[in-house]
């Protein structure tokens, strides 16, 4: 299909096309930020049955935690990695809750010193999880010190000084360590071999999404109806966590201008007014696909000459922004860098121009 005739390659971008309104830059971080945690606690699955999704990941859970209870030995180390927003950190407590077990959370930026491993390590209680977030940033010398407790549960300690030093073995209790990274490729490859079950945690469809999305709405009194709940599904980035954010401010929006209840047409002008369009990109994944089809001719073009000019880091244009991008093949990584693809073009109504600088044609 040809979508334009207006061939001006120096003058065609159109803006959206895509039932979004016409969207200055709107601060949607910091609406994040206001985002209430307790409401995120309060909504958070605490069983496999209440945990929607990730149907493969959760019977094999289930196996390896019934094998494990009837061994009567610690549950396996186990990996989970993904994008960020699909659970990785619920599952985590999912599996604790479903074991009886406690579970403690940190992250590997605050292991920073050997003492923040030593430390956590030494105070879990036998049987526990222990659970790392971005366990791929983990510093060298926290990882030396995880590989033994990981494997035969001691750590090795030092005390003194150059000539008198001396190394101490000491036990840690059997524990689990459930590792959560969006980088799976970034983890050394000793720290990656000791993980006994690694998986990678899949974007949701549309329909798990409108599960997730009326489960969390009963818990909090918001009324909505089945084609409400799929509209902010189908505009989730097929991420639970977007979606329970979405169901709050949609949920406000309908509570202000209407009468509380979510029907498709207040989702629609709920999300359109948040600027969220109906693929669920926002202000800044259409100025990145939009950067590269107007400065760069579509790319190729590097991440770090993205990151710059649109004011983003690296790692979160890698790992926030482009898995969803890529999975809804709007976007293409190629070793010269990132390129629009004709979806790109024809979602931001954009008219795509091939190399010959002739009217393309969408597939
Ligand atoms: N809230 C966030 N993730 C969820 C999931 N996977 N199932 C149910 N509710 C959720």
């Amino acid at each position: 299909m040809i979508i334009s005739d207006d061939n001006n390659k120096n003058n065609n971008h159109k803006g959206a096309s895509n039932g979004a309104p016409k969207c200055k830059s709107q601060d949607l971080e910091t609406k994040e930020l206001e985002f209430d945690k307790t409401y995120e606690k309060n909504i958070r699955p605490k069983t496999f049955d209440e945990y929607i999704g990730q149907s493969a990941l959760k019977e094999t859970l289930k196996i390896t935690i019934e094998a494990s209870k009837k061994r009567n030995i610690p549950l396996d180390h186990l990996l989970f990695y993904g994008p960020p927003g699909l659970g990785k950190t619920t599952l985590a407590g999912v599996i604790a809750n479903e074991i009886g077990v406690n579970i403690k959370i940190t992250s590997a930026p605050a292991l920073e010193r050997p003492r923040d491993i030593i430390g956590i390590l030494m105070s879990l209680k036998g049987g526990e999880i222990l659970f790392i977030d971005e366990i791929h940033r983990l510093n060298k010398v926290a990882e030396e010190i995880l590989y033994p407790a990981m494997e035969d549960f001691f750590i090795d300690l030092t005390t003194g000084k150059s000539q008198s030093v001396k190394t101490m073995r000491v036990p840690v209790p059997k524990f689990t360590l459930i590792g959560a990274t969006t980088k799976a490729g970034a983890l050394s490859g000793p720290l990656r071999d000791r993980f006994g079950i690694i998986h990678r945690l899949e974007f949701y469809t549309i329909d798990e999404l409108a599960q997730v999305i009326k489960r969390s709405a009963k818990i909090l009194n918001i009324k909505i109806d089945d084609n409400g709940a799929k509209e902010i599904a189908s505009r989730s980035r097929a991420t639970p966590r977007i979606a329970n954010r979405l169901i709050k401010r949609t949920a406000d929006y309908a509570l202000v201008k209407y009468d509380g209840k979510i029907t498709q047409k207040i989702a629609k002008e709920a999300l359109d007014s948040l600027c969220i369009d109906n693929l669920g990109l926002d202000n800044t994944d259409r100025a990145l696909l939009e950067l590269i089809i107007k400065n760069y001719d579509g790319g190729p073009v590097g991440v770090e000459t993205l990151s710059v000019a649109l004011g983003e880091d690296i790692r979160t244009i890698e790992d926030v922004y482009e898995p969803f991008l890529l999975q809804k093949g709007l976007l293409a990584r190629t070793n010269r860098g990132r390129r629009a693809t004709k979806l790109a073009y024809q979602h931001l109504g954009i008219k795509y121009l091939d190399q010959n600088g002739q009217i393309g044609l969408f597939d």
